[in-house]
């Protein structure tokens, strides 16, 4: 028997790895060779944030939680490697799979890697080119120092390409974040409030911003926000306010009225909201693709992205950080002229199977 290691660390990772347990249980469950330990990095701890996705996704609890907390890009980063680092030396795995681009995803890489262990990334290659995003450097370090690679798009093939990644360590495989929102598109459920505040289906925006170039400077995040208030018409926007949003929220003065302040939604309760919503508005790079699946028109505050075909060929429009460019983006879907975007290859919802099979075969 085989052990990969299992990495997860932040929200956007839970939703990633849920596809590829199932599909490691069900191999294991027809006699399989291959067996898994989950670890969970604690980057992300509280619940809205974390457990709440391990029960609606039926995730496994953790076998191993680092619980590194909060910190700095460094403290972070350097917390999750010595505590990794400490779980290999005890008892090693054969592979450490890491998803994403996040902190945790970098820094168990690196470790794995110096501790002998080889590493696969589910999603390499992607790149929006922006260096400003710890994201992409996390990207950058990952890709440079594993050993297989799960492919979500051609784009990201190309771009491993480019940096003399050989062939038969590219495994094309399609989208695991896809993989779990087709297997929950009939669980979705309205949230609490869905009554109390009066949504109707197709009348209201769903926003969620992030992003440090967004949220981090109060006065630009209130002008964002009062551009948006504007320009949508009187119809609610539904803010599930992230953690690190919340901080410059207190500082933001005068939160447009037709804003509907709520926590960081569950699984299931988030992408109902997004579903049956007349768009979404964000800084986040995975909604731009759970948009794309559901056919929702995609705004995205940023200058560039990891994942261009949520724009070419979905729903997803960037029209970067600037207020000013918000009326206009909001004019054209009210005028109903938005693309009705297509779904990128083999974002079919049977990744999680593919990945596994290549696994029983490298293993
Ligand atoms: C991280 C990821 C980002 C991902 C995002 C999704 C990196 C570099 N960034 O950014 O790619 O899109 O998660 O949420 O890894 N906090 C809590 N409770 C929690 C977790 C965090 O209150 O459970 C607070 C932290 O104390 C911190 C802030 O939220 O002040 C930001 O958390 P952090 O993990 O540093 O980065 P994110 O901005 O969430």
């Amino acid at each position: 028997m085989k052990r990969i290691d299992i990495i997860a660390g932040a929200r956007p990772n839970f939703m990633k790895i849920a596809p590829i347990i199932k599909a490691l249980e069900v191999r294991k469950a027809q006699g399989g060779e291959l067996d898994y330990r989950l670890i969970h990095t604690g980057q992300h701890y509280d619940p809205r944030m974390s457990g709440n996705f391990f029960s609606q996704l039926g995730i496994p609890l953790p076998h191993i939680n680092l619980e590194i907390g909060s910190g700095s890009q460094a403290e972070q980063t350097a917390a999750i490697m010595v505590r990794y680092e400490q779980v290999l030396l005890e008892q090693r795995s054969d592979l450490c799979l890491v998803v994403g681009d996040v902190n945790s995803t970098m820094a168990c890489a690196i470790t794995a890697q110096k501790c002998g262990v080889p590493v696969a990334h589910v999603e390499g290659g992607i790149r929006s080119g922006d260096w400003s995003m710890p994201e992409e450097i996390n990207r950058m370090v990952t890709d440079s120092i594993s050993n297989w690679f799960f492919t979500t798009s051609a784009s990201a093939n190309k771009a491993l390409r480019s940096t003399g990644v050989r062939e038969g360590q590219i495994h094309f495989v399609g989208n695991t974040m896809i993989d779990t929102l087709l297997a929950n598109m009939d669980r979705l459920k309205a949230p609490d409030f869905w009554a109390d505040q009066r949504l109707v289906a197709g009348q209201y925006f769903v926003a969620t911003l992030h992003r440090p170039s967004n949220v981090d400077d109060a006065s630009g995040f209130t002008r964002l926000l009062a551009a948006i208030g504007e320009a949508s018409r009187g119809l609610p926007v539904v803010f599930p306010v992230h953690p690190r949003t919340a901080k410059t929220l207190r500082e933001v003065d005068g939160i447009p009225s037709n804003f509907r302040l709520v926590d960081p939604q569950p699984y299931l309760e988030f992408n109902f909201l997004v579903r049956h919503s007349k768009a979404v508005i964000t800084d986040s790079g995975g909604i731009t693709e759970e948009a794309t699946v559901m056919g929702v028109p995609c705004i995205t505050l940023r200058d560039s992205t990891e994942r261009p075909e949520t724009v070419e060929q979905g729903t997803n429009e960037l029209i970067g950080t600037n207020p000013d460019n918000v009326k206009g983006v909001l004019d054209k879907l009210f005028s109903g002229l938005w693309k009705k975007g297509a779904i990128p290859e083999l974002w079919d919802g049977h990744t999680g199977e593919r990945i596994v099979e290549v696994l029983e075969r490298i293993l």
